[in-house]
């Protein structure tokens, strides 16, 4: 028998989910493909889905309080273009979407590990650069805030070291991100915002990943 995908109608149940499903099916339309990791309390991915509507927007949370929480969020604002996974984020990029198929990923306030044996708990490294570079679209976006200069400074070395991309600016931290929704740990601390997005002209076939890393936001 089939497994029941959600009893909810937003928290998908991995363990009903295919390898790579058909989201076009899940959310009952075919629409650009937003995903965020580590959604906490599920206010930016609320904010971004009110400011979407035209696409669909994923939240993948590893905590259950917190996914409960997002899911009432997204209940309240009676949004039908969300759907929330419980699940690992590194895991659900990889299992769960297709070469090509990501318009954008965002990243606000990512556990920033900070005591050195723990660095290695990061969710973006070297490996995750090259992962999401095939999952993203040419054009794609990755947007990533945080408090933490070490880590920031981290991502884009990671990034730089992927050669499917290439910065947009000069300066790779800015400190402006206008329009931007502020998470409560935007509002609590002075954030960082690595943003890096992929172009459309120099995505290199053999490696099937999206050229261009971007910019480094600091406000
Ligand atoms: C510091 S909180 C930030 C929450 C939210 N993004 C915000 O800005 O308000 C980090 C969140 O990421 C989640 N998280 C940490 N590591 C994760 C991982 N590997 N996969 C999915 N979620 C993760 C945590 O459970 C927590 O909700």
């Amino acid at each position: 028998m089939e497994e029941v995908l959600t009893l909810d109608g937003i928290i998908l149940r991995p363990q009903a989910l295919p390898v790579r499903p058909d989201w076009a099916k899940i959310f009952g339309r075919q629409a650009p493909l937003l995903l965020e990791i580590g959604i906490g309390n599920g206010e930016f991915l609320v904010w971004l889905a009110q400011n979407n509507p035209e696409a669909n927007c994923v939240g993948v949370e590893i905590d259950r309080d917190y996914l409960e929480k997002a899911r009432n969020r997204v209940r309240a604002a009676n949004l039908a273009n969300v759907r929330l996974i419980p699940m690992e984020g590194s895991k659900a990029l990889s299992r769960l979407f297709a070469p090509d198929s990501l318009s954008a990923l965002y990243l606000n306030f990512p556990d920033p590990w900070h005591k050195k044996r723990h660095q290695e708990r990061r969710l973006v490294n070297e490996a995750f650069a090259w992962l999401l570079a095939s999952r993203l679209k040419i054009g794609g976006q990755f947007l990533m805030v945080t408090d933490y200069e070490p880590y920031a400074q981290e991502v884009v070395e990671a990034f730089k070291s992927c050669p499917a991309y290439e910065p947009l600016w000069e300066t790779p931290m800015r400190t402006e991100l206008p329009g931007y929704y502020q998470t409560k740990y935007a509002r609590k601390w002075l954030p960082l915002v690595a943003r890096f997005s992929t172009s459309a002209s120099a995505k290199p076939k053999a490696s099937n990943c999206p050229n261009g890393w971007r910019e480094l936001i600091r406000w």
